[in-house]
């Protein structure tokens, strides 16, 4: 993402915001993984989105109008002892020089310097509850201000939700927004087709996730968007199964969900497979079944459907195709109004995608379903779930858990699906899956 793109986001929240507002974000804290070591850090979405910053302990205050500057970062100082152990800083010159700030502080200036830079300000863009140490030194901050009423100090009496605004403006993915979303899920797209070939019985699973890990970061993409769902058989029926434990036998499906993460835009795909490269009779009449309702829920994104008729549409398709193969018992009508459908398919049929897996932006406008525009990105991923011992339901069909989800774009004529390259047609299948690739367990 260019410099460029970050400046036209402020600008664009400083629009809408007006004179005499002031926007208050911080970034993520270090989250700690035990005694010394930390997780890798990710900076908040919505604050990366913003600045293009991704160093920790920084804070960005946008104050449209003002004179001085506009656009003020707060981070760490440059350090050289720090940089010598860590790495380096931009400090406050590289915050203006390398990320266009106006201007910039070190950010343990912050309370002597923010409460001067609010007190003057009407409104206050904030998102209260994201972060509970920020809304702690807010709360002190307000109440010095209000303290100093005598001396004609007010501050702002209006507080506006700023990740309502900020939530809103990344729903609408910009051209080069949708570029690295397409080489994110191009990248997770190879990888499961290579996943397809390396799969056989008596792999375990954590050799697939460990498989996915490496083609997704050899190709430049180093952080997984979320944990990986590797699952054989029963374990494919759990929906966010991730001990990736257990060791693959013959005749089970494999539901692999997992997706890289590049340059801070996730993609999520799934993809499910039979172990050994062969559908048996039921695994691939309840495969079919899902895929059919995959292309039906797909056929309805396009701009002017709303957020519902994908989901409307997998489920026709997955309570019709149940009641045939005889799972579901009873008649269509009666089976739709019942939501019979819940007991084997228990998830929705997509959620946004962006910088987060499931990403902001409300599904909802004024109570009525949102509807779909060119630039909104979000997941199709119907699933049939039919755990082992489920009443009623003949043996045939017990643990087989299945789900395919592809990334998708709004366009102007419909949509793109960016995952296109992760094979999921059952002859496609089947025919790479002979075609082991080269690595041996
Ligand atoms: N990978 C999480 C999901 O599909 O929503
Ligand atoms: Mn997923
Ligand atoms: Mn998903």
């Amino acid at each position: 993402m260019t410099m460029a793109e970050f400046k036209r986001r402020r600008r664009q929240l400083m629009r809408m915001m007006g004179a005499g507002s002031i926007a208050i974000l911080a970034s993520a804290p270090v989250a700690k993984r035990n005694r010394d070591v930390d997780y890798p850090y990710r900076p908040d979405s919505d604050f990366y989105y913003l600045t293009g910053f991704p160093e920790p302990e920084a804070v960005v205050v946008l104050i449209p109008g003002r004179k001085q500057a506009e656009y003020v970062l707060f981070c760490r100082e440059r350090d050289p002892k720090k940089e010598l152990w860590h790495g380096t800083r931009a400090g406050q010159e590289g915050a203006k020089e390398q990320y266009g700030a106006d201007d910039s502080f070190p950010i343990g200036d912050l309370d002597d310097i923010l409460p001067r830079m609010l007190e003057q300000c009407d409104r206050a863009f904030y998102a209260m509850g994201c972060d509970l140490e920020l809304d702690r030194r807010m709360s002190e901050w307000i109440s010095g201000i209000r303290a100093q009423g005598r001396a004609g100090i007010q501050g702002p009496l209006e507080f506006i939700a700023l990740d309502h605004y900020l939530h809103d403006m990344r729903l609408y993915k910009s051209r080069s927004e949708i570029k690295v979303m397409r080489d994110a899920a191009r990248i997770s797209a190879r990888a499961h087709k290579r996943v397809m070939q390396l799969c056989r019985p008596g792999v375990k699973e954590w050799q697939l996730e460990a498989e996915m890990a490496y083609a997704c970061a050899s190709a430049g993409a180093r952080e997984q968007a979320y944990s990986s769902i590797v699952g054989g058989g029963a374990n494919g029926c759990v929906l966010h199964y991730t001990e990736n434990q257990d060791e693959l036998q013959d005749g089970d499906l494999l539901l692999i969900d997992a997706g890289c993460e590049l340059e801070y835009y996730a993609s999520d795909i799934t993809r499910t497979f039979p172990v050994n490269g062969r559908f048996n009779n039921a695994q691939r009449a309840l495969y079919e079944l899902v895929l059919k309702a995959q292309l039906a829920a797909l056929r309805k994104v396009r701009p002017g459907a709303h957020w519902n008729d994908p989901h409307m549409a997998a489920v026709r398709v997955i309570t019709r195709g149940l009641m045939e193969l005889g799972i579901l018992k009873g008649r269509l009508p009666t089976l739709l109004k019942n939501d019979a459908y819940k007991r084997f398919y228990m998830h929705r049929t997509g959620h946004w995608l962006g910088m987060d897996v499931h990403d902001v932006g409300d599904y909802k406008v004024d109570g009525s379903w949102r509807l779909l525009e060119p630039g909104m990105a979000l997941t199709i991923e119907p699933g049939i779930y039919i755990p082992a011992g489920s009443k009623g339901v003949a043996r045939k069909w017990w643990n087989i858990g299945i789900r395919i989800e592809d990334d998708v774009v709004v366009t102007r004529e419909g949509c793109e699906v960016l995952s296109k390259d992760a094979p999921k047609g059952v002859e496609e299948i089947e025919e790479l899956m002979c075609l082991k690739a080269g690595t041996r367990y």
